[in-house]
C-alpha cells in the first residue's frame, strides 16, 4: 500500500513484469475513465488463478486503447490529450468515498490558481475540505441540496475576494473551469455545485458555507467542486463535437 491507502500496481500484480505494470500504468494515465474498472478488478483478480490473469490484463488493456482510438475517429482527426481530455471530462456525481491522495489534491486545485483574472488581481482563493462533517454540512447550506458534496471524498470551495474587482464572477468561473479539467487529467470525478445566488436553509448559500468555514464577509462563494474516485463512467458526449460547430460563428452570425 502506498501513500493514504493507494495501490501499487506490484502489490496487486506481483507476477507482473515491468513492462507489463509500465502498460497498466499508460492505460491508466491516458484513459482515465478505464481507473474505476481497475479499481473494481483490483478487488476481484488476485483471487483467481495467475496464468489467466496475464493475458485478461492483456485484453483489457488493448480494449481500453482501442475504445480511445476509436473515439478520436469519430471527429476524423488524431486528439491531442487536450483535446481528448476535454472530451472526457463529464460531470461526475457517485464516488467510491476512497480518500484522494493530498498530492493529487494539491495538483487540482493549484490548476486553479493558474486561470487568468481580470487586470491580474487574482481575486479567486481556494477553500480544500476533506472532513465529512463539513461536507455534510456544505451540502446541507444548500436549500435545494448537494449529494454530490456530500458523497466526495473532498471538495473545493471556490471564493472571490469581491473587493478585488468586479468581475470575480468571471475570475472564478474560468479558475473552476480549469480545476474540472485538472480533476479530470489526475482520473478524479469532479462536479461544479452552484452556489452563488442559492438559498440556503436561513441565509444564502454562500453567507452559510462562509460561517461553516469562517470566510471573510469580503468574500463570495461561486461554487463548490466536489470530488471523489469514480463510481460512475461516463462516455465523452460525442454528440457535442457536431453540436460545438453548430454553435460555432465566424465573421458574423
Ligand atoms: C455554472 C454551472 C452550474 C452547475 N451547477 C450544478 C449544480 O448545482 N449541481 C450539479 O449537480 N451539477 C451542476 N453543474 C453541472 C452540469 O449539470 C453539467 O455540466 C451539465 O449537465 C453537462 O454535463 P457534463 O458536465 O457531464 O458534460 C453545473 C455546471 C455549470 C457549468
Amino acid at each position: 500500500m502506498g501513500h493514504r491507502g493507494q495501490m501499487h500496481w506490484t502489490d496487486v500484480f506481483p507476477y507482473l513484469g515491468e513492462a507489463e505494470i509500465e502498460m497498466l500504468q499508460f492505460v491508466k494515465t491516458t484513459q482515465p475513465f478505464v481507473q474505476h474498472t481497475f479499481r473494481k478488478a483490483i478487488v476481484i483478480l488476485p483471487r483467481k488463478n495467475q496464468s489467466t490473469m496475464k493475458p485478461l490484463i492483456y485484453i483489457f488493456c488493448f480494449m481500453a486503447l482501442f475504445s480511445s482510438c476509436a473515439n478520436s475517429q469519430v471527429v476524423g482527426e488524431s486528439l491531442t490529450q487536450f483535446g481528448q481530455l476535454l472530451r472526457n471530462r463529464r460531470s461526475i456525481r457517485d464516488y467510491t468515498g476512497e480518500p484522494i491522495s493530498r498530492d493529487t489534491l494539491q495538483r487540482i486545485v493549484s490548476a486553479g490558481g493558474f486561470a487568468p483574472s481580470s487586470y491580474g488581481q487574482n481575486p479567486v482563493e481556494f477553500v480544500v475540505v476533506e472532513d465529512k462533517s463539513k461536507l455534510a454540512d456544505i451540502a446541507r447550506s444548500k436549500r435545494i441540496g448537494a449529494p454530490s458534496v456530500r458523497a466526495g471524498s473532498a471538495a473545493i470551495v471556490v471564493i472571490a475576494d469581491t473587493s478585488k474587482g468586479e468581475l470575480w464572477v468571471e475570475d472564478a468561473s474560468v479558475a473552476a473551469g480549469y480545476i474540472l479539467l485538472a480533476a479530470e487529467e489526475c482520473g478524479i470525478g469532479a462536479c461544479w455545485n452552484q452556489i452563488r445566488d442559492r438559498a440556503g436553509q436561513h441565509l444564502s448559500a454562500s453567507d452559510e458555507i462562509k460561517a461553516i468555514l469562517g470566510i471573510p464577509s469580503r468574500y463570495e462563494v461561486l461554487c463548490v467542486v466536489s470530488l471523489g474516485h469514480k463510481a460512475e463512467n461516463k462516455p465523452p458526449r460525442t454528440e457535442r463535437e457536431q453540436n460545438v460547430q453548430q454553435r460555432t460563428h465566424f465573421e458574423r452570425f
